[in-house]
Parts: C-alpha cells; sequence; structure tokens
C-alpha cells in the first residue's frame, strides 16, 4: 500500500505582482514539492486586507495576477490544490474559534507583529484585525490539517502561534489537530537593483512578467562592486550582487571565467551585466510563454481557481463538523 502524502499548506499575500525574490524564496520550493506532498496553496487576501484595509482596491486583480504567475512557473492543479482564502468563508469562523482560545499576551509578544508595526509606521496598523493575523493564519494552516507549512524565517513565529493553538484546542476539547511544522526554505540570498531585499515597495524589483527589455534595463542599473569606481579596478565577485545572479543563471564555467577576469580588471561591469541579463532572460523565457498561455486563457485561470476552492471547501466543512462537535456546537 502506497503511503499517504504528508500535506503541506503555504499563502502568499496579493500585495503585488511576483518578483525574482519569490520566486527563489518560495515559489521554486513550491513547484519542488509538488513531487513528494500533497500541497495546498492559496492567496491569502483578508491578509493583504490587514495592513491594506485604506487601499483594498488592487488586492482582487493582484489575487488572480499571482495564481497566473504560479501557474506559469509550474505548479497545476493536478498537483496542487490552488485556492483563495476568501472563498473559504469556514477560515472566517475558525478565527473565530482561535480568538476565543488564544491569550492576547501571545500576539502582542509576536516579533514579527513588533517589527512590522516598526517598518509600516505609514499605516495605522493598531487594529484587531492586524493584532489578530497570526490567528487568522493558525485558522489557514490548521484548516486543512497540514503537517508542513514552507516558510521564510520571518513566518516561524506564526507557526510557532499555530502549534500553541492546535494544542491549546486539543487540550481544550480533545485531540483534534496534528501540529504543524514550518518547513524552512534554504534560498539563495537575491537582492534588489540596490542591494537592499528585494521588494515592490522598494521600487529594485524585477518581476516575472517584466518583457526582455525591461530586465535589461534593470539589470544595466545594477549595483556591483561599490569599490569598483572604473573599468580599469580590480573588482570583487564576492561582493557583487550581479556576481550572486551569476551563480543562478550562469553555467559554472561562464561564472569562472567572468570571476577571473572581473578581478583582474578584464571584464567591465557593462558587459558582465549583459552576459547575466541573457542568462537570467533564458530562465525567464519559458515562464512569459506560459504566462502568456494564460493569459490569453482566462476562462481556464477560472475554472482552475474554482476547482481548487470546490476541494478546499470541501475540507474545510469537513473540518468545521468536527470543529463544532468538539466544542459542542453543533446541533
Ligand atoms: N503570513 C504569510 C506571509 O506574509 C502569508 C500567509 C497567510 C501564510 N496564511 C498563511 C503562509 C498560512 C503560510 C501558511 O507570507
Ligand atoms: Fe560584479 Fe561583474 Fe562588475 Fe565584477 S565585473 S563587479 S562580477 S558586475
Amino acid at each position: 500500500m502506497t503511503q499517504k502524502k504528508k500535506r503541506v499548506l503555504s499563502g502568499m499575500r496579493p500585495t503585488g505582482p511576483l518578483h525574482l525574490g519569490n520566486l527563489h524564496g518560495a515559489l521554486l520550493n513550491w513547484v519542488e514539492m509538488q513531487a513528494t506532498y500533497d500541497c495546498f496553496y492559496f492567496i491569502a487576501d483578508w491578509h493583504a486586507l490587514t495592513s491594506d484595509y485604506e487601499n483594498p482596491g488592487r488586492i482582487s486583480a493582484y489575487s488572480l495576477d499571482i495564481i497566473k504567475d504560479w501557474l506559469s512557473v509550474g505548479l497545476t492543479p493536478e498537483k496542487s490544490t490552488l485556492f483563495i482564502q476568501s472563498d473559504i468563508k469556514e477560515h472566517a469562523e475558525l478565527f473565530v474559534f482561535f480568538s476565543m482560545i488564544t491569550p492576547v499576551p501571545w500576539l502582542e509578544r509576536n516579533p514579527t507583529y513588533k517589527d512590522q508595526m516598526v517598518q509600516l509606521n505609514n499605516k495605522d496598523l493598531s487594529t484587531f484585525g492586524f493584532l489578530g493575523y497570526p490567528v487568522l493564519q493558525a485558522a489557514d494552516i490548521i484548516m486543512y490539517k497540514a503537517n508542513g507549512v514552507p516558510v521564510g524565517v520571518d513566518q516561524v513565529p506564526h507557526v510557532e502561534i499555530t502549534r500553541e493553538i492546535a494544542r491549546r484546542f486539543n487540550y481544550l476539547y480533545g485531540n483534534v489537530f496534528p501540529e504543524p511544522e514550518a518547513i524552512l526554505t534554504q534560498t539563495p540570498k537575491i537582492l534588489g537593483l540596490d542591494r537592499r531585499k528585494m521588494s515592490k515597495s522598494y521600487d529594485n524589483a524585477i518581476f516575472l512578467t517584466d518583457p526582455a527589455d525591461v530586465v535589461r534595463k534593470k539589470v544595466a542599473q545594477m549595483i556591483t562592486d561599490p569599490q569598483r569606481a572604473r573599468k580599469s579596478d580590480p573588482g570583487n565577485p564576492d561582493v557583487c550582487n550581479v556576481y550572486e545572479f551569476h551563480k543562478l543563471y550562469s553555467d559554472t564555467d561562464t561564472q569562472t571565467r567572468l570571476n577571473k577576469e572581473c578581478r583582474n580588471a578584464e571584464i567591465g561591469c557593462v558587459d558582465c551585466k549583459k552576459i547575466m541579463a541573457e542568462n537570467l532572460l533564458a530562465e525567464l523565457t519559458p515562464i512569459h510563454e506560459k504566462r502568456e498561455y494564460y493569459d490569453k486563457r482566462p476562462q481556464l485561470v477560472t475554472e482552475i481557481i474554482e476547482a481548487g476552492c470546490e476541494k478546499a471547501t470541501q475540507i474545510a466543512r469537513e473540518t468545521m463538523r468536527e470543529v463544532r462537535n468538539a466544542i459542542g456546537l453543533s446541533r
């Protein structure tokens, strides 16, 4: 008998189109997991609303956009259940139950919460919903009894709170839920054009949907070894972000050659970047082609989303029946 696959679940907030940081930080790993796990990936649009409630206008457009990005990098409805959080109202019901049993201090001492309050100081985040962000996330995860949650290190506190909520629920109402584990993604350190973390809000990102000429232009703007002012100065690939990209997109022979030529001032950054841009584009082209395929078939995309939401709904309904039973609220 074949063993039942373990289930993983992860989500993304629809706050903008996906970029290379998302690709290497999460997506490629999600794609790979399809081979071994029963995968659930969803758009956390209610989570986007916790911080963007004043400007909710783009959220649903971004949601659709991101699902198309997912499909174009190789997530497939044959292997993964792809869905949208706000379609599954059961998440809200489970959130209510969890909010009854979650002590407020767990949320107040959440490092991600404290961090975001400082970083997003242009927004008023002193809301109940923003404080409760991890409770909603716990509902997302526990609803599907996920065993693993592939996330970046910034999300580990949220998975930890999820485990505590699962434990507390089981203690109070009987053993209903497994405790999920964070699956930390080993990711290359990919920085933005300006060497800060790649982010849409820093305006330093290369998006998956950027056309070839835009990619070339952006690569030409990248900051290289800051100590290297002239082509006649020797450079240091070890501190150069362009070289980090070469490690991802160029073959090892090219890397070795460029490394040496850079250190000996035999190649200028302009040429080095041109080589990288073309190798990067070779990786992006198949993604662009698949994206075009789905852009031309909006009906197909709608069907994929509907089928994913339908499957998620079935599971969520079943879980909520169990939850109401356990608490003793079923009629
Ligand atoms: N908080 C996650 C992020 O910002 C998104 C998210 C929401 C999520 N619910 C989730 C991730 C459940 C994993 C599992 O990236
Ligand atoms: Fe970076 Fe290439 Fe310039 Fe060297 S030649 S500093 S590796 S861009």
